[in-house]
C-alpha cells in the first residue's frame, strides 16, 4: 500500500545521502512528473539543483512565462531558456512526423547541453521517468515506443558525462501526483493533462511556421478554457487541437472564405495505451466550435475526432 509522505520522507533521505553536496541539473517541461521529482529534488539538496525550463516554441499559449513564474513562486533555482525561434527555424519546411521529433529532440539536447555546461562542476542529471517510461523504452514490442520516437527517455547525450538521478522510477502516475500533493503543490498544475515533448509541432499537420503556432495555441486556448470553465477538464484524461493541412469553403456575410480545419481530440485513457474519444456534450461541442471560429482568425471549421485508439493513436503525428 503506497503512502505518499513516507515515499517522500525515505526518498529526501535518500536522495541526500546520494547527492550529498553535488550540483544535480534537470529540465522542467511544465508538466507533472519533472515538476514533482524537482520539488523532491529541492526539499534535498535546495540551491543545489539546477532547473533548466526551455520554450521550444510549441508550447501552448503563454505557457512558457506562466509555468515559469510558478516555479518561481514554488522557490525552485530555475533557469529559462527561450529558444522558440531556434526551433522554428530549424523546423522550417518540415512536414515528416518523425523527422520533426527528432529535430526538436537534437535541438533540446543542444540547448540542454549548453546550459548544463554554464553550471560549474555539475555532476548529476535528473530526471522525472516514471514506471511506465521505463517499461516503455524497454519493451521492443511496445507500440508507442516503436512506432513514434519517444524521447524522454535516456534521450540526452553520452558526453555530457553526468550520472541519472531518477526518484520517481518506481512509481505510477497516480502515486507521482500523490506525492506531489504531500508535497504541497499547486493541485492544478498535478491534474494537468499529459503533453507531449515535441508540442504543438505534432499537432500541425505538414510543415510548421510562426503563424499557424498561433493559430494553433489560440485555437487550443479556446478548447481548453472551454474545458475548464465547463468543468469537463478533469474528467478528461487529454485534449487538444490539431491544425489540418487543408482549407475549406465557408460563408461570411456575402463573402466565401477559404480557411483552416481544425480538430478537436478529447480522450479519456489511463495510462495512454490504449483511449476512447471522450462523449462531450453537444453543447458544448457547439459553444467551442463558434468560439474558435469567432475568435480565432483564419479558421471557419471545427471538427470532432471520434476514433479510439487503436487503431488511431492520441495524437495525428
Ligand atoms: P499516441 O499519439 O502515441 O500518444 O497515442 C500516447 C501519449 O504519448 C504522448 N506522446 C508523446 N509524448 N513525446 C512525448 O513526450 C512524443 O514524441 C510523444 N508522442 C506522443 C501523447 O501526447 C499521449 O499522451
Amino acid at each position: 500500500n503506497f503512502t505518499p509522505n513516507a515515499f517522500v520522507e525515505e526518498m529526501v533521505a535518500e536522495l541526500k545521502e546520494k547527492l550529498q553536496d553535488d550540483k544535480v541539473v534537470l529540465g522542467l517541461s511544465g508538466g507533472v512528473d519533472s515538476t514533482v521529482a524537482a520539488v523532491l529534488l529541492h526539499q534535498a539538496i535546495g540551491k543545489n539543483l539546477y532547473c533548466i525550463f526551455v520554450n521550444n516554441g510549441l508550447l501552448r499559449k503563454n505557457e512558457f512565462q506562466s509555468v515559469l513564474d510558478q516555479y518561481k513562486g514554488m522557490g525552485l533555482n530555475v533557469k529559462g531558456v527561450d529558444s522558440g525561434d531556434r526551433f522554428l527555424s530549424e523546423l522550417a519546411g518540415v512536414s515528416d512526423p518523425e523527422t520533426k521529433r527528432k529535430i526538436i529532440g537534437r535541438v533540446f539536447i543542444e540547448v540542454f547541453d549548453d546550459e548544463s555546461h554554464l553550471i560549474e562542476d555539475v555532476k548529476w542529471l535528473a530526471q522525472g521517468t516514471i514506471y511506465p517510461d521505463v517499461i516503455e523504452s524497454v519493451s521492443v514490442k511496445g507500440p508507442s515506443a516503436t512506432i513514434k520516437s519517444h524521447h524522454n527517455v535516456g534521450g540526452l547525450p553520452d558526453y555530457m558525462k553526468l550520472k541519472i538521478v531518477e526518484p520517481l522510477r518506481m512509481l505510477f502516475k497516480d502515486e507521482v501526483r500523490r506525492v506531489g500533493a504531500s508535497l504541497g503543490i499547486d493541485p492544478e498544475l498535478l491534474g494537468r493533462h499529459p503533453f507531449p515533448g515535441p508540442g504543438l509541432s505534432i499537432r500541425i499537420l505538414g510543415d510548421i511556421t510562426p503563424e499557424k503556432v498561433q493559430i494553433l495555441q489560440d485555437v487550443d486556448k479556446v478548447f481548453i478554457d472551454g474545458l475548464k470553465s465547463w468543468g469537463l477538464y478533469d474528467k478528461v484524461w487529454q485534449a487538444g487541437a490539431i491544425l489540418l493541412p487543408v482549407n475549406s469553403v465557408g460563408v461570411m456575410g456575402d463573402e466565401r472564405t477559404y480557411e483552416k480545419v481544425v480538430a478537436l481530440r478529447a480522450v479519456e485513457s489511463t495510462d495512454g495505451m490504449t483511449a476512447d474519444w471522450v462523449h462531450l456534450p453537444y453543447d458544448f461541442l457547439m459553444k467551442v466550435s463558434n468560439d474558435i471560429i469567432n475568435k480565432v482568425k483564419g479558421v471557419n471549421r471545427v471538427v470532432y475526432d471520434i476514433s479510439s485508439k487503436p487503431p488511431a493513436t492520441i495524437e495525428w503525428e
